[in-house]
């Protein structure tokens, strides 16, 4: 390790910067490294952050956390505040394993250390600093000797549900999980609703009993995906999926269940509209047909009047010369 030597000229302006107001105008913005950052299974590494132009952020709140575990997994990566690391924030597997440049907060670097990482460190982590309301992310990918590994888990859209029907959750990792070594853990809001430990599936809460089971042959397969039966409105909601597979080893995923009340209920409005429509355009036609008709036989009729009116002397020529014939031969017309 470098020996720091700091002279006594530099600790006075030190003090004397760090005594002096700061000044936080909306000019300043944080800058922090781009790009996925590649690194091997228990490397150290530093998630390049500072703020620019430089101002002391030794006074002000910085969040470093990990926005892909959410809901999932609460707390942060570090959390520093008035000059201390807040450690109940923690998540606890990084614990004694993160830290800030402490000396170097003053010049803006808000810089973070991640030492010993891990595969489950791999994703995504986000600097936030209240005060200026300014953020950004970085993407840490951890490998063994350079392998990187994939996503945790298969993608997935949210799900929906119709009240009283039965309803899979899925969760299907990526990586190996063993029935018999690791445990499963379903929660919604807080709540282990599943849990899944020596092949063993138990609910510990009352409302989701005898309406939750995750299959033992499709956990072999990586498979841990929920059913829940007979769907209720208060289901509504996220979802954790969690495979425990050490003591500070977990992996989450979300899963976002949307109940309603009818069947297909948006796609029927959709019906009627179309069907509103067709009716719609059905009636126009019928209209213009009709106005057509109309139009038809005014002018139909108005020709036969006019044609009348002409003919009118013939008919008459015509109908005295047939009554003359018809006088003539003695006929009663
Ligand atoms: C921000 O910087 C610009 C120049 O780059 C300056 O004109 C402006 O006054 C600054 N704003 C604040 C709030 O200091
Ligand atoms: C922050 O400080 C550390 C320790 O001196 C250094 O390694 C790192 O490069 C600095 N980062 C930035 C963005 O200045
Ligand atoms: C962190 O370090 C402290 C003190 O060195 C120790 O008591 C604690 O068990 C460590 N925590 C972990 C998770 O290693
Ligand atoms: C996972 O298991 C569920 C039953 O628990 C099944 O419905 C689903 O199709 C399976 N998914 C995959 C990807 O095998």
């Amino acid at each position: 390790m470098v020996q720091v030597l700091i002279c006594p000229t530099t600790v006075t302006l030190m003090l004397l910067l760090s005594t002096l107001p700061v000044t936080l105008t909306g000019n300043n913005t944080l800058k922090c490294s781009t790009g996925k950052i590649p690194v091997s299974a228990g490397d150290d590494v530093i998630l390049q952050c500072r703020l620019e132009p430089p101002i002391s952020a030794e006074s002000i709140r910085i969040e470093w956390t990990r926005p892909d575990l959410l809901p999932c997994i609460k707390g942060s990566v570090h959390t520093h505040e008035d000059g201390r690391f807040l450690y109940e924030e923690q998540i606890p597997s990084y614990n004694n394993r993160s830290s800030l440049f402490v000396d170097q907060l003053i010049n803006g670097n808000v810089s973070l250390k991640v030492s010993r990482v891990t595969p489950s460190d791999t994703g995504k982590y986000r600097c936030y600093l209240p005060s200026i309301n300014q953020e950004a992310v970085i993407e840490l990918s951890v490998g063994h000797d350079g392998f990187v590994p994939p996503d945790s888990f298969m993608e997935h859209k949210p799900v929906e549900a119709v009240v009283g029907s039965d309803v899979i959750l899925p969760c299907v990792s990526t990586f190996n999980i063993n029935v018999n070594d690791h445990i499963l853990e379903w929660n919604k809001d807080d709540e282990e609703i599943y849990t899944v430990q020596d092949r063993r599936g138990s609910t510990q809460v009352d409302d989701y009993k005898d309406r939750t089971s995750v299959s033992i042959e499709e956990f072999k397969k990586n498979n841990v995906s929920l059913k829940l039966s007979g769907v209720k409105e208060t289901d509504k909601g996220d979802y954790c999926c969690c495979i425990k597979l050490g003591r500070d080893n977990i992996k989450c995923t979300k899963v976002t269940l949307d109940v309603t009340k009818e069947r297909k209920q948006h796609e029927d409005k959709q019906q009627t509209k179309t069907e509103a429509d067709s009716i719609g355009s059905l009636v126009g036609i019928v209209a213009v047909c009709l106005v057509a008709a109309l139009v038809g036989f005014v002018l139909w009729k108005y020709r036969r009047c006019d044609r009348r009116r002409t003919d009118k002397p013939n008919m008459d020529w015509n109908l005295s010369t047939n009554v003359k014939r018809a006088q003539l031969l003695n006929l009663d017309v």
